[in-house]
């Protein structure tokens, strides 16, 4: 960051923090000296094409010749996740290959390895750091146990836009929230420090500002502008940096128009020299190579250049690197010196994790960890923190368990692999209980249960919407039975004494390569929800899917509706724990929910603009559509209920120490549960404008029966620093600053702070 470009408006005074350049505790881990000197000295001894090896990753599948390994023409593979052939290729590695440097094992654990947990957008939705951290540790134990030594893993990404297919692998939309789960994910994959017993390296990706593509259409470039970089897109990602990640995943898209994994004002500038990064930057799959599609380099030779240039430490998938960059040494357009300082950090991360002296794993011991039964318990409690608890009209639910009939309908309240979510590879879909197993078992044999899967959803590709392909007609055949499928559920509804149906989105319909233009519920499932609902019956809509849905009608129309994610392997047991009362929802979204796709992107941190956000008239809003979202972010219901009170401060000033924040949180109900206390800013004035509320601070309470807690949340300096593109700076700015604390993102307890002009440095 250039100092010299500080320039102090006369509006007002700033308050600057060498330190809070990071909102997050800390700075990036330095190197350890010990581990330089090794690192070091295996490069002085290696050949040209044993340096490039180490630059190169690539996919594993049979036929890959072993000699490539044998000769340290490689440094890494990606998508091996047999323990057996992870064991026998180390082997060769180790022992057969010149200078012994062992193979990074790289996969997508992504919300765990065999045992499936809630993805992270659900896990985002817990707002509960420890359980994200016992979530990726107990994911890194397996994939540790199984040899692999790296999880391409948290996604950072901020998203923003519902059609983005991704919005699911990350937490949501806000930095706030995004910065404390990427520290507590990537201090859950590595443990305390890279190198921990049973953890395996972290990659925060995908650096920086993919879920920003354009219309939330995946691998379409983004436009951000320096604010909404600095203070949006980048924290997350610089808080994983302060936790010691150990590597950065370049993106795939432009920024701005200079390809992400080209991109060095982002992967030194920004990375390197600003943050202090001491890991290893890969690039995403095949991404070097790609820089010439985009328009950017000239052909795969100069895309070599880029890549490297820019500061991407390993190819992903395409060679280009292996390929091409002897040549250009000898073209000097690329020196040896490059080369080595972009294999050291690579080298560095192989002693750091401990390979070079514990490069094998224990077969034996492989299948009980993968099967540890404490992993099946945690995957259970974590989907029952991660629901959300979206409407519950005349409390409607929990379900008593001595009903005599229920209807379980929905095309996926019987789905096993469905449930577990994308980027689920090593998981296993009959581990999975399903919605309706774990219901029944919940009831045992005294309760009927008629189920009725309703109608069939696939993802339609391309082709299937081409408009030349003629639809089903009507009479065919096939509307025939799908007709017949929504009236069996009808009819399973109306022999039951309750209804629970379970609608939302296949796996493959949220993830990578799968943005979609509307956010409906896929195929008939609106019909089937609205002739079920028809019936009369009291029915509860559980909703399965990456992303909020069009669930407008439903909202109005469904008593109870709750939101369960892609709840994983144990997802059938958590949910009927949830129904049936034992478990209390306690979840808040971890994005803002639109009525309509026509409102996306939609966010609650955002600028006023012009009036305020009350004003019937003139605000930022569709006439087609009421101004505010259906659910706001922070929101969600649960069995018990609380009330907020008491908001005090210590002090209407805030000076470098800070000020605390607290308030009373009484369970008003007779029942113990769990609240999200969210506190929330707003800076009134200063160089820029400032988003009418962003998230500050947050903590996820227990309250027995009637219980009342005060609850205490700190607010540093730092906190309430952001990034002004008047003065081009980080900076704590001389204004006054309103504060409410409360459930929800429209939390009402309000109070003021200043902090006053006598804290600003001089110009
Ligand atoms: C492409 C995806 O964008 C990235 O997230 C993933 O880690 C790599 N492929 C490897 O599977």
């Amino acid at each position: 960051m250039n100092h010299s470009l500080l320039r102090v408006t006369a509006t007002a005074a700033v308050l600057l923090y060498a330190a809070a350049a990071q909102t997050q505790t800390g700075t990036a881990p330095a190197a350890d000296s010990k581990i330089e000197a090794r690192a070091e000295a295996i490069l002085h001894q290696m050949t040209l094409d044993e340096k490039l090896g180490q630059l190169s990753q690539i996919f594993w599948y049979k036929g890959v010749p072993d000699d490539r390994i044998r000769k340290g023409e490689l440094g890494s593979y990606l998508f091996l996740t047999d323990p057996q052939e992870i064991n026998r290729v180390q082997h060769i590695a180790v022992e057969q290959s010149r200078l012994h440097i062992p193979l990074l094992i790289g996969f997508d654990v992504i919300h765990g390895f065999r045992t499936i947990f809630p993805v992270p957008l659900a896990q985002a939705a817990s707002w509960d750091l420890d359980l994200n951290r016992e979530i990726q540790s107990a994911a890194a134990d397996e994939a540790a146990a199984a040899g692999i030594n790296w999880a391409f893993a948290p996604m950072a990404d901020i998203a923003r836009d519902a059609r983005w297919g991704r919005m699911v692998e990350g937490a949501g939309e806000d930095p706030y929230l995004g910065s404390k789960m990427a520290i507590a994910r990537v201090q859950g994959f590595q443990g305390d420090r890279v190198g921990d017993a049973h953890h395996i390296l972290a990659c925060a990706k995908h650096f920086a500002g993919y879920g920003a593509a354009v219309g939330g259409r995946d691998y379409d470039a983004s436009y951000l502008s320096e604010t909404e970089l600095h203070n949006v897109y980048l924290p997350p990602f610089h808080a994983a940096v302060d936790a010691g990640v150990g590597c950065i995943m370049s993106a795939y898209m432009d920024l701005n128009d200079v390809p992400a994994s080209g991109n060095r004002w982002l992967l030194h500038d920004v990375l390197r020299d600003d943050w202090h990064f001491h890991g290893f930057v890969v690039s995403d799959a095949w991404a070097v190579y790609n820089l010439t599609a985009h328009g950017f380099a000239q052909g795969p030779a100069d895309a070599a250049v880029r890549g490297l240039t820019a500061g991407v430490n390993m190819d992903m998938g395409s060679d280009t690197y292996l390929q091409n960059v002897p040549k250009l040494l000898d073209e000097k357009k690329l020196t040896l010196q490059q080369v080595d300082d972009a294999v050291l950090p690579l080298l560095r991360a192989k002693f750091q994790l401990g390979l070079f002296e514990h490069p094998y794993i224990d077969e034996s011991k492989v299948d009980a960890i993968l099967h540890d039964p404490a992993h099946l318990a945690l995957a259970r409690r974590a989907a029952t923190r991660t629901a959300v608890l979206l409407r519950n009209d005349g409390k409607q639910l929990p379900l008593s368990k001595q009903i005599g009939s229920l209807a379980v309908i929905g095309p996926l309240a019987d789905a096993q692999k469905e449930l577990q979510g994308s980027w689920s590879f090593a998981g296993e879909p009959t581990d999975v209980v399903t919605i309706l197993a774990g219901i029944r078992a919940k009831l045992g044999p005294n309760v009927a249960i008629h189920y009725a899967k309703g109608t069939t959803i696939t993802r339609e590709n391309q082709d299937n919407l081409n408009p030349d392909k003629l639809p089903v007609g009507v009479g065919s055949t096939e509307t025939q039975q799908s007709d017949a499928a929504i009236q069996q559920a009808v009819a399973a509804a109306k022999a039951s004494d309750q209804v629970m149906i379970v609608l939302g989105e296949s796996d493959n319909m949220s993830g990578e390569y799968a943005s979609r233009a509307s956010l409906t519920l896929p195929g008939r499932q609106q019909q089937l929800l609205e002739e079920v609902v028809a019936t009369g019956k009291p029915v509860t809509l559980v909703l399965v899917n990456g992303r909020p849905l069009d669930i407008t009608w439903a909202s109005t129309h469904v008593p109870a509706i709750l939101e369960v994610w892609y709840p994983g392997t144990q997802g059938g047991n958590a949910v009927a724990d949830l129904l049936f009362g034992d478990a209390n929802p306690a979840g808040k979204l971890p994005v803002t929910w639109p009525r309509n796709v026509g409102q996306e992107p939609l966010y609650y941190n955002r600028n006023l603009t012009q009036v305020h956000e009350d004003s019937p008239k003139f605000a930022s809003y569709y006439w087609d559509e009421p101004q505010f979202p259906l659910y706001r972010f922070g929101y969600g219901l649960s069995y018990s209920s609380f009330a907020f009170s008491n908001l005090k401060l210590s002090s209407t000033t805030m000076g470098a120490d800070g000020i605390d924040v607290s308030i009373d949180v009484k369970n008003t109900s007779d029942r113990a549960g769990d609240e999200v206390v969210q506190l929330y800013t707003h800076q009134s004035y200063g160089s820029a404008s400032r988003p009418s509320r962003e998230l500050k601070g947050f903590q996820r309470i227990s309250l027995s029966a009637g219980e009342t807690r005060t609850v205490r949340l700190h607010l540093t300096p730092a906190d309430i620093s952001f990034w002004s593109p008047a003065t081009h700076q980080r900076a704590t700015e001389a204004s006054t600053y309103d504060v409410w604390v409360g459930d929800s993102s429209a939390a009402t307890d309000h109070a003021e702070f200043i902090v006053p002009t006598s804290m600003a440095q001089p110009e």
